[in-house]
């Protein structure tokens, strides 16, 4: 009688890729650099997302408190998903232009969705992050028209709070100035090639 021993290769999990474009312009210039980093890190061992915020519904926050005693936002729309996408991704990548010196409206309001998340880390002493205690890492993409020194500072402050609150630490950020015409970024001589080095450096990251 024949015998087969077959030999299981154990499946690494793979390293879940949040790309989230922020911007109202569709193929504009963080929308291109976006794609390059989620380009530069696909591969067999990761699992890409990308979410475009201004083709969803999100509402913004109303301040009602209907999170505090659950961490569950009331507010029944794309935010609910958006949550678990967020708790659930190893890397998140977030693209957003500089509007009057800040993230957009539509990041904005997804932003301050997360104050249900906020409630769940700090009032109810619940982990945010799925699995509890995963190792997780940011990075922010932007870009703004002027070339004024200080553009990306505010968003910047932001965009930590939210990390903080997501339990995701701020890995790297790629911005540029004096971008301003759709389509701009792909004459710059390194982005959209300094945007694929970062994707490619990110998935080799294994996820924890
Ligand atoms: C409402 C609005 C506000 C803006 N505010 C600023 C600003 O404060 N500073 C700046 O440098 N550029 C500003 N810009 C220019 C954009 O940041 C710039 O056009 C950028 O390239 C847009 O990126 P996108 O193509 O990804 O949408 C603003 C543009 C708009 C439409």
């Amino acid at each position: 009688m024949l015998s087969y021993r077959i030999q299981v290769t154990p499946q690494l999990p793979k390293l879940k890729v949040l790309g989230i474009a922020g911007s109202p312009r569709k193929q504009g210039n963080t929308d291109l650099l976006l794609e390059q980093v989620l380009a530069g890190a696909s591969n067999q061992q990761t699992e890409i997302k990308k979410i475009a915020l201004r083709e969803l519904h999100i509402a913004p926050c109303r301040h009602c408190d209907g999170c505090l005693k659950t961490g569950i936002c009331v507010q029944q729309d794309d935010m609910q998903w958006i949550h678990q996408d967020l708790r659930k991704a190893d890397y998140i990548v977030l693209a957003s232009p500089i509007f009057f010196m800040a993230l957009t409206a539509q990041t904005k309001a997804m932003i301050d969705r997360c104050q249900a998340l906020w409630v769940m880390k700090h009032v109810l002493k619940m982990p945010v992050a799925i699995p509890p205690g995963k190792k997780r890492k940011g990075i922010f993409v932007s870009v703004g028209g002027t070339k004024f020194e200080n553009l990306f500072e505010p968003s910047r402050v932001t965009l930590k709070a939210w990390f903080s609150t997501l339990e995701v630490k701020l890995d790297a950020e790629l911005t540029f100035r004096a971008i301003d015409e759709k389509g701009t970024i792909s004459k710059h001589p390194t982005a959209l090639q300094d945007a694929y080095n970062l994707g490619q450096r990110l998935a080799q990251e294994t996820p924890i």
